[in-house]
């Protein structure tokens, strides 16, 4: 039997990856007309930077993280997410001192998690994610969310729905953390085993339990923005102030938690409303993390950011029927006909590629009428024509695919000619 994919992975084959570079690339434009810089870190981390990071109660580290022993017997873990991994290195790299700040920084990279897996719910994914560090600030949380949404409406996306939070500061998520307590600890045996764990450990965490879902007191559950104090709730209509000063719609869902521990203020994710999209609809998430740094042993520092897959990005623009416009044919493609003419190709391909065309020939000694299937096929702009008597000459014919005219031309003219035609 031969060996197959693991479950939950995919691969990513010419016909399909020029979509993922397409998005990269766009990605990558974007992040640089908001002065976001690209970092890049490693696969696997210590393992305990997610535990203290992500959360020892939350379901990425309980249940989903592919941990293992390396030979030195350190418990090593593929990262599950972007954040914790930055904020690692912010702090390794002493970011903190750089005198402009925030330091803001993107990723675009696998991340693993052992999740059941469904439609646009993988084992390895690829995350694009930023990350604006060092500034408490709601203007950077409006920019984190007009880029994200400039990213999106770039590709055509259109059945959006942003949804915003806000988990308040410390004092606030105290406020509302003891109203949760008091709220589900009367029923909490109803419960699954989980949530009766997170009662006092993390209530919050059991607002996202995928198990219990639908119990009643989930619906009745105090809500934290009746528990933001001052600060918090201006820092939180600031926000909102913004976003509209930026023509971003938005709801505000006070039931929105998130699945990681280290979020405060700001609080936020995107629905695909695409018809047909699946379950799962929601296409990314992100917030505010101003304990995360002092957390995994940095200085305090707030931070915020978003991350989405590309996944499921590309999964809503096929759902909304978005059309991207890549590009997989070639340039020209050289028919040879005779020894010394197929012998002359392997150079005039080489000088057109020097030159910057995408340009193709035969390998395989098929006769003309292949050759020139072989260019159809590849979607050839030109064909490029060479027998040994136009060698003998040195000409070429150059046949314009889409017109079906054909001209020729001096051979050491060619690459000036297809110049000029483009
Ligand atoms: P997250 O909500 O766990 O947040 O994941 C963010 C996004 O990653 C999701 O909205 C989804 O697009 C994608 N994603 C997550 N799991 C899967 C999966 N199994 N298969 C496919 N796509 C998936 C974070 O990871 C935070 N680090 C986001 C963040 C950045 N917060 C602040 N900065």
């Amino acid at each position: 039997m031969s060996v197959q994919i693991p479950r939950g992975t995919q691969d990513i084959l010419p016909g399909k990856v020029e979509y993922w570079q397409f998005v990269e690339q766009k990605a990558r434009e974007i992040c640089r007309a908001f002065n976001y810089q690209e970092i890049r870190t490693p696969m696997f981390e210590h393992t305990e930077l997610f535990q203290r990071g992500v959360g020892e109660t939350t379901d990425i580290v309980q249940k989903e993280m592919y941990t293992f022993q390396d030979r030195g017997e350190r418990s090593l873990t593929l990262r599950p997410e972007g954040t914790a991994a930055v904020g690692r290195s912010y702090v390794t790299h002493k970011m903190f001192g750089s005198p402009t700040q925030p330091t803001k920084l993107f990723y675009i990279g696998p991340m693993f998690r052992y999740e059941r897996p469904q439609a646009g719910r993988f084992r390895q994914f690829v995350q694009f994610g930023i990350e604006a560090l060092g500034v408490n600030d709601p203007s950077i949380d409006a920019e984190v969310l007009a880029l994200l949404m400039t990213f999106y409406q770039s590709l055509g996306l259109k059945k959006i729905k942003l949804v915003v939070n806000s988990l308040g500061d410390t004092e606030s998520r105290q406020a509302h953390r003891e109203a949760l307590v008091n709220h589900f600890s009367p029923r909490i045996e109803e419960f699954c085993s989980d949530c009766q764990n997170r009662l006092y450990k993390n209530p919050l965490r059991i607002l996202d339990c995928k198990k219990d879902r639908d119990h009643e007191l989930m619906a009745t559950s105090p809500s934290i923005l009746e528990y933001l104090n001052d600060y918090s709730k201006e820092y939180f209509e600031t926000v909102q102030q913004y976003l509209t000063d930026l023509n971003i719609e938005y709801v505000v869902d006070p039931t929105l938690v998130r699945g990681l521990d280290y979020y405060n203020h700001t609080a936020f994710e995107l629905m695909s409303e695409a018809e047909g999209f699946g379950a799962i609809t929601t296409l990314c998430g992100g917030g505010r993390y101003n304990g995360l740094i002092q957390e995994i042993g940095g200085p305090e520092t707030p931070g915020i950011g978003f991350a989405l897959s590309i996944e499921r990005l590309l999964a809503a623009l096929e759902a909304e029927g978005v059309e991207l416009p890549v590009e997989t044919g070639v340039d020209c493609y050289v028919v040879t006909l005779g020894d010394a003419a197929k012998a002359k190709s392997v150079s005039i391909v080489n000088t057109l590629r020097q030159a910057g065309f995408v340009a193709e020939k035969d390998y395989q000694d098929k006769k003309v009428k292949g050759q020139f299937k072989a260019a159809d096929r590849l979607q050839a702009k030109y064909v490029v024509v060479l027998g040994d008597d136009e060698l003998a000459k040195n000409i070429v014919n150059v046949k314009n695919m889409s017109l079906g005219t054909q001209e020729e031309v001096a051979l050491d003219q060619l690459v000036a000619y297809l110049q000029k035609q483009s």
